[in-house]
C-alpha cells in the first residue's frame, strides 16, 4: 500500500532559469527552514559537472558556506533535513549523488525496500558513503542512465525505471550534469508543487519555497512525474506520457510569509489573530437565519449527522477537544474526538451517520492523513478542516473548509488553533440550528463571534502585562495548567505551547481532577495556571484555587478582566475580556500563546524553531 507512509519532514527546493540559481535555492530553503533545520545542502550544474555544498545545522550555515565558496549555476536542486533514519551528519546530508558523481537528488520520503535495492547495487559494485535509502535512489537512477543509449530521453526514463522499482515514499527533484537546465521530479505520498514563472521553472516540497518568484502553481498528485527546465514543463505519471494538471493561484505571497517588524514569526502569529479570525468568518456568517454557511459542507444533510469525529494531532486535536463541548452544547449531537495516530490502528466504528472532520495546518501530517484513508475505507466521507491549500488532505478529503489563515511559519501552531476553534463553532452553530438551536439563539452567538476579532485585539493589547507574568515565572520547573469544560482542552494547548517553546514541564488536567493524584506536585516552586473565567463552572474553579492556596502553590489565574474576587486571591493574574462562553476559550488560548511566547524569549530559546521539532511531521 503506498499510503502505509513514512515521510522525511524535509523541505526541496529546484530551479532551472535565467537568476543565480544557488540564489534562489538559498532563498527557498530559508523559507523551507522550518520543515526541518538539522542539516541542508544543494548541488548545482555548472557546466563541468555537480557542485555540492552540505553543512549540518541551520540554513545560515549553507550561506556561510556559499559565500565562502561560491557556485554559479543556472540549474541546481536544495534540501533542509528533520532526520529520521541517520544522524544529521555531512555524509546523510542531501543531495546525494550516483556512482559518477554527476547525478544528484534530494528527496523527502523512505523508500521501504532500499535494503533489497542496496543489495543488488553492491552486487553491481556500487560502493555507498552515506546511511541513506537517498544515495541508494541515486545509484539506482544513475544505473539506468548509464545503461540507456544517447537516443533516448535518458534522465526522464531513468527516474521511471528506477521509481517503478521503489517501495515506499518520495518527493524528489533529479538533475544531470550531461543534461544541464532540466530538473526531473516525482511524488508518491510526499508533496510536490511546481512553481511556473517567465523564463524560470521551479520545484517545491511546497510553495513557500517559491513564493517569492511565482504565484503559479500545479500541484502534483501522486504518481506525478515532472520534467522542467527554464522555458517549460510537463507532466506525466510513472505509466502515461502525459497528463495534464490544472494551475493554481497562491493566495498570498512573500509578504505574509515574512517576520516584518516582528522578532518572532510565533508574535507576528500571534498578532495576526484578529485578521485570521475575520477570514475564517468571512461570508460564513448567514445573518438571516442566525447560521452558519459553509461551502465545502454543502452536500453534508447536517440534520441527519447522528455523530461528529474529529481527528487531528497537536494543536488541531486540542482545538478538536474544544469544539466537542461547544458542539455538543449547540447541537447535542454526540462528539468525540482521537489522536489520529491512535484512531487509524484503533477499529473504531465509523458509520454513514457519523460525520467525520480531519483537522490539520498543514494537510500533510502523516498520521492525520492515514486516519483520514481509514474512514474513507470504511466507506464514509472525511471533511479536511486545513489551511494549506491544495495539500494532500485537503486535496483527498471529501470535502471541508479551509481556514485562510495564511501561511503559518512559527513550529508552534497559533493563528491556525483559533481559526479551526472557530471554523468549528461554526460547524457547531449550522449543525444546532437543524436542531433545537433557536434562530435567536443563532443570532446572538453570531454577533458575539462578529466580536471575537476585537476581544483578541484587546488581549494582544495587554501583552506587557502578560510578559510581566511570565517573567515571574519563567524559572519555573514545572507548572500545572488547570481547566474546565472547553477551557480544559485550552489548559492543555497552553501546557503544549510552554512546552514546545520553553522547554519547561508542564502538564494540564481538568481541575476537578487535581484532586485525584496531580495536587501532590503542588509546592510553592511548581506553580497553577487556572483557567477561571466566569461561566457554569466559576464557583468551582474558585474552590480548586483556594486547594491550591492551602497548599502554599502558587496560582496564576486567567480570568476576566475586571473580576476582583479572583485577583485578589491569588498570586499573579492574567485578564481577558468577557465573552460567549463558547467563545470565550478562544479568547483565553491567546493569552496564554503569549504567557508561553514570552516565557520562551525570557529564557533565549529559539521560539521559531524549537529544538527536535518540525512544523509539519510527515513521519509516523
Ligand atoms: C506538529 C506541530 C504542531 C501541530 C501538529 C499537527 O506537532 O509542531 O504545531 O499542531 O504537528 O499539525 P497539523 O499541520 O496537522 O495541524
Amino acid at each position: 500500500m503506498y499510503w502505509h507512509i513514512e515521510m522525511l519532514m524535509c523541505g526541496i527546493i529546484a530551479y532551472s532559469g535565467f537568476r543565480e540559481a544557488t540564489e534562489v535555492i538559498l532563498e527557498g530553503l530559508r523559507r523551507l527552514e522550518y520543515r526541518g533545520y538539522d542539516s541542508a545542502g544543494l548541488g548545482a550544474i555548472n557546466g563541468k559537472g555537480i557542485e555540492l555544498r552540505k553543512c549540518v545545522g541551520r540554513i545560515t550555515n549553507l550561506n556561510e558556506l556559499i559565500t565562502q565558496k561560491p557556485v554559479s549555476s543556472s540549474t541546481a536542486i536544495g534540501h533542509t533535513r528533520w532526520a529520521t533514519h541517520g544522524p544529521p551528519n555531512l555524509e546523510n546530508c542531501h543531495p546525494h549523488c550516483d556512482a559518477t558523481g554527476r547525478l544528484a537528488i534530494v528527496h523527502n520520503g523512505v523508500i521501504e525496500n532500499y535494503k533489497l535495492l542496496k543489495n543488488r547495487l553492491l552486487d553491481l559494485g556500487h560502493k555507498f558513503t552515506s546511511d541513506t535509502d537517498t544515495e541508494i535512489l541515486a545509484h539506482l537512477i544513475g544505473h539506468f542512465y548509464d545503461a540507456l543509449p544517447a537516443s533516448e530521453d535518458k534522465l526522464l526514463i531513468a527516474v521511471k525505471k528506477a521509481l517503478a522499482e521503489v517501495d515506499g515514499t518520495y518527493g524528489i527533484a533529479v538533475i544531470h550534469a550531461d543534461e544541464p537546465g532540466r530538473i526531473i521530479g516525482a511524488r508518491r505520498g510526499s508533496p510536490l508543487v511546481v512553481g511556473l514563472g517567465e523564463g524560470e521553472n521551479f520545484l517545491g516540497s511546497d510553495v513557500s519555497a517559491m513564493v517569492s518568484f511565482t504565484r503559479d502553481v500545479i500541484y502534483l498528485n501522486d504518481l506525478d512525474v515532472v520534467d522542467i527546465n527554464d522555458s517549460s514543463y510537463k507532466i506525466s505519471t510513472l505509466h502515461t506520457t502525459k497528463v495534464t494538471r490544472q494551475k493554481s493561484r497562491v493566495d498570498w505571497d512573500a509578504g505574509d510569509a515574512e517576520k516584518g517588524e516582528f522578532p518572532h514569526f510565533m508574535l507576528k502569529e500571534i498578532f495576526e489573530q484578529p485578521t485570521s479570525l475575520r477570514n475564517v468568518m468571512r461570508g460564513r456568517l448567514n445573518w438571516d437565519h442566525g447560521d452558519a454557511k459553509l461551502g465545502g459542507l454543502q452536500e453534508v444533510k447536517l440534520s441527519q449527522v447522528k455523530r461528529i469525529l474529529l481527528l487531528g494531532c497537536g494543536t488541531a486535536l486540542h482545538a478538536g477537544m474544544m469544539a466537542e463541548y461547544v458542539i455538543e452544547e449547540l447541537s447535542g449531537v454526540p462528539v468525540e474526538t482521537d489522536f489520529s495516530s491512535e484512531f487509524r490502528y484503533r477499529n473504531s466504528p465509523v458509520d454513514q451517520g457519523t460525520l467525520v472532520f480531519v483537522i490539520s495546518q498543514s494537510g500533510e501530517t502523516v498520521d492525520t492523513l492515514a486516519a483520514m484513508r481509514e474512514v474513507q475505507r470504511k466507506g464514509v466521507k472525511a471533511y479536511g478542516l486545513c489551511n494549506v491549500v491544495g495539500s494532500t488532505i485537503a486535496r483527498e478529503s471529501d470535502g471541508g473548509v479551509y481556514l485562510h489563515a495564511g501561511p503559518e511559519i512559527g513550529v508552534a501552531a497559533t493563528k491556525s488553533f483559533t481559526s479551526q476553534a472557530t471554523a468549528l463553532v461554526l460547524i457547531g452553530l449550522a449543525l444546532g440550528r437543524t436542531r433545537s438551536l433557536s434562530a435567536r439563539e443563532g443570532s446572538e452567538l453570531l454577533a458575539e463571534l462578529s466580536r471575537l476579532p476585537e476581544n483578541v485585539e484587546k488581549v494582544l493589547n495587554t501583552s506587557e502585562a502578560i510578559k510581566k507574568v511570565a517573567l515571574r515565572y519563567k524559572d519555573s520547573q514545572s507548572m500545572l495548567f488547570l481547566g474546565r469544560l472547553a477551557n480544559y482542552p485550552i489548559a492543555m494547548e497552553g501546557a503544549l505551547k510552554l512546552k514546545e517553546i520553553s522547554y519547561i514541564h508542564a502538564e494540564a488536567y481538568p481541575a476537578a481532577e487535581l484532586k485525584h493524584g496531580v495536587i501532590a506536585l503542588v509546592s510553592p516552586e511548581t506553580p497553577s495556571l487556572i483557567i477561571a473565567t466566569r461561566d457554569g463552572v466559576y464557583d468551582k474553579n474558585r474552590s480548586t484555587i483556594q486547594e491550591i492556596k492551602a497548599r502554599s502553590g502558587q496560582v496564576i489565574a486567567l480570568a476576566n478582566e475586571g473580576d476582583s474576587d479572583i485577583t485578589e486571591t491569588v498570586d499573579s493574574s492574567i485578564l481577558v475580556p468577557e465573552t460567549h462562553p463558547l467563545l470565550q476559550p478562544i479568547v483565553n488560548v491567546v493569552a496564554l500563546q503569549l504567557f508561553a511566547y514570552y516565557t520562551a524569549v525570557a529564557l533565549g530559546r529559539d521560539v521559531d524553531k524549537p529544538r527536535n521539532l518540525a512544523k509539519s511531521v510527515t513521519v509516523e
